[in-house]
């Protein structure tokens, strides 16, 4: 990852890619937060959900989305706004494209823990993120004086596809997976996954208090803000453009609207 000497504005964009909308919660708090930079945002629904995917299938798929982000829209930094895809691809992408910063997303292991009362945290997320590396040594090096319940919420990535994010399904639904976090004594409800923020509020209507949730978004946005700072690299558009790109069909990224 080379570190450039030129001072002037680069107003190549910042990609965003994840396995749908999950990720726009990123790509939103990025823009309240860097209202200079143009933003690339990938939502792959043709490929979504990613959580029960094999790894391999994963990275490829990323890479995909990477290459799409490069060359043909000639991003600047990368953000894998999928915690999905962080756990799978991330080592591989940095590798593959050194060049380029990326910058990823894992679940709030850390802070959850070190703030339980209760001793006791529920974090949700896809199996794809459980299986990965990353969130096994977080939870080992972090949550060792806790115990950490890790339940798989693949509802929630099909709610927020389909745009339902309130109404009685969408409420049943979180009450059904939170409910029972609740009731092993979570004090600390972690998001490790993109889409779950876009149903925040109804996991706080459910905890009614009992439990903090715990959003990563903005950690995520303020870790892409120091790079694109330390790397030379900040934008600085008056009128930024802000490209959405959502496949569909059976491929990888193919189709545009
Ligand atoms: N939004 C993705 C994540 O953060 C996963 C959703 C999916 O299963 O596709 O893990």
């Amino acid at each position: 990852m080379a570190v450039s000497a030129n001072t002037s504005p680069d107003n190549r964009p910042v990609g965003f890619f994840d396995s749908g909308l999950g990720g726009l919660c990123i790509l939103e708090a990025f823009k309240k937060a860097c209202p200079a930079e143009n933003t690339v945002y990938i939502a792959d629904s043709a490929n979504c959900p990613y959580g029960n995917r094999p790894a391999d299938e994963i990275r490829r798929i990323s890479f995909a989305n990477t290459r799409e982000l490069l060359s043909k829209y000639g991003c600047k930094m990368i953000v894998v706004a999928c915690n999905t895809a962080t756990a799978a691809a991330i080592d591989a992408l940095r590798e593959s494209f050194p060049e380029t910063p990326f910058i990823g997303i894992e679940p709030a292991i850390k802070p959850a823990a070190l703030n339980s009362k209760s001793g006791v945290v529920g974090v949700l997320a896809t199996a794809g993120t459980f299986n990965g590396r990353l969130y096994r040594e977080t939870t080992a090096r972090f949550a060792r004086d806790v115990t950490v319940i890790a339940a798989v919420a693949d509802e929630f990535v099909a709610l927020v596809e389909r745009g339902e994010t309130s109404g009685i399904e969408a409420e049943r639904t979180v009450k059904a997976k939170v409910e029972p976090l609740l009731a092993a004594g979570a004090d600390h409800i972690v998001l490790g996954c993109t889409h779950f923020p876009h149903l925040k509020h109804l996991m706080e209507k459910v905890a009614c208090g009992r439990a903090e949730v715990v959003d990563p978004s903005d950690a995520v946005v303020r870790q892409a803000e120091r790079v694109l700072a330390k790397m030379n690299l900040k934008g600085a558009t008056d009128a930024p453009y802000h490209k959405f790109i959502r496949t569909k069909g059976g491929g990888d990224v193919q189709t545009c609207c």
